[in-house]
């Protein structure tokens, strides 16, 4: 396992590029699954998880293309209809080709998704949006075989908004016959950016931003070319990197609208934002805030903002109180936080953050994707060195996040695993 070792204490400054969004490309890769043709994506972030979405789609057939800035993938002769255990299991959004090779061939092949352990992340409603679809599901030994003669238009009422069932649901219904209705889909920007990609192809989505989504079933997808949005994720992991140390930053990022729940909760901690010209400028003050927050889904405040906000909080003035409402794990970041001096209680949903005057620097370990994040970022602050190791886990979603934040001034070496 690779290491981030941080020397804490150093100012962020300077200018830094948001890069494409990962939880965007993902979808938005599966979706050249059902174009008979080629697609030629761009702003794809390189980073792990996209690469194993690629390895699958070679898996099946496609031929895969990268050139500086573009990946062109040609879909014409996928020959195969599963996904292959050990590259389903690396990441839960593998589950997103599924419905994408059910939309293109009416059956699919695949066992239960892996990905980061930050809740019990079941996929009944992906499974059930599908049956309600027309397509018969046969769970056998730990693999789900989908089959149909036809997929047809339904009315489909999600319990819960749930991210990768609307998008799985879009991808399904594609090639329908008929109109699918999604009601309580998911709203969030990934969806949208999803859709209008879907759509320049010759797709017939409607709605995608709100929680109806209606998508009229269509013959035929075209070949495009599509970039993807930025990362808001990232976005808001740096904007926090910049609020921690008491930094000044600018972060070229077109869509601030994005992140307006975290740019609210900065300036509520203390932090100046200004928004000009495709640019956030914030300047954040020496001693942050305390603030509370409630993660829900999109318009409200991301769990994938979640622990980064934390981390920034632990240094803040006062106590913060966070109630983490979408995914029952995603803690497991604290115990490593608390040895490096921060004060957090946890009871339930609930995180108790009492601001410290210092964290200090200390061997850690990433649980996860969005908790190995909030680690480097508390390495940013901490006196003395902070060594983050598991850092597979944040390159699983972050490009070049050491040196982006080593151009603001971090002072952050990885090394390499040995083996
Ligand atoms: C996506 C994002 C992830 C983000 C999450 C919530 C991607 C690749 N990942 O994950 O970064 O944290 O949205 O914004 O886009 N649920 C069920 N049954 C299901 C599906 C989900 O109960 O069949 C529950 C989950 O356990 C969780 C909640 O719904 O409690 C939200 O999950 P969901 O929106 O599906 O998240 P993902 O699509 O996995």
């Amino acid at each position: 396992m690779s290491s981030y070792i941080i020397e804490g204490g150093k100012k962020l400054e300077g200018e830094v590029t948001v890069s494409g969004s990962k939880n965007a490309s993902l979808p938005i890769i599966a979706a050249t699954i059902l174009n008979k043709g080629i697609t030629k994506l761009y702003n794809i972030p390189n980073i792990h998880d996209t690469q194993i979405t690629l390895e699958i789609l070679k898996y099946l057939g496609c031929k895969i293309k990268k050139s500086r800035g573009k990946i062109e993938i040609n879909s014409k002769n996928i020959i195969k209809k599963d996904i292959p255990e050990h590259l389903m299991n690396q990441m839960r959004s593998t589950v997103i080709l599924a419905g994408a090779i059910i939309g293109r061939f009416r059956e699919a092949k695949f066992s239960y998704p892996g990905g980061c352990d930050i809740g019990s992340r079941p996929i009944d409603l992906h499974l059930s949006s599908f049956q309600k679809l027309g397509i018969n599901i046969v769970e056998d030994s730990g693999f789900i075989t989908c089959k149909c003669d036809k997929i047809i238009g339904a009315n489909i009422n999600l319990d819960f908004p749930s991210v990768g069932a609307t998008e799985n649901i879009i991808l399904a219904s594609i090639y329908a016959e008929g109109t699918t209705q999604i009601t309580n889909a998911a709203m969030e920007p990934e969806i949208v950016d999803l859709a209008k990609c879907l759509n320049k192809m010759g797709a017939k989505i409607e709605g995608a931003g709100t929680n109806i989504i209606k998508i009229t079933g269509i013959q035929k997808l075209k070949d495009i070319s599509y970039t993807v949005m930025e990362d808001r994720i990232e976005a808001g992991t740096l904007l926090c990197a910049g609020a921690i140390t008491g930094g000044n930053i600018c972060l070229n990022y077109k869509t601030p609208e994005h992140i307006t729940p975290l740019i609210n909760k900065l300036e509520e901690a203390g932090c100046k934002i200004n928004i000009e010209n495709k640019k956030i400028f914030m300047q954040a003050p020496k001693k942050l805030k305390a603030v509370d927050i409630k993660t829900m889904p999109y318009p409200g405040f991301p769990t994938d903002l979640q622990s980064v906000l934390a981390s920034t909080l632990c240094t803040a003035k006062g106590t913060s109180v966070i109630v983490e409402n979408i995914f029952e794990n995603r803690y497991r970041y604290v115990p490593e936080l608390k040895k490096m001096g921060a004060k957090i209680t946890i009871e339930g949903k609930t995180a108790v953050i009492k601001g410290t005057r210092k964290l200090s620097g200390a061997k850690v370990k990433s649980t996860d994707l969005r908790g190995g994040a909030c680690l480097v970022l508390a390495g940013l602050v901490a006196k003395g060195i902070t060594t983050v190791t598991n850092i597979e886990y944040i390159l699983r979603g972050y490009e070049n996040i050491d040196k982006k934040l080593n151009k603001l001034g971090a002072k952050i070496i990885l090394k390499e695993s040995e083996n």
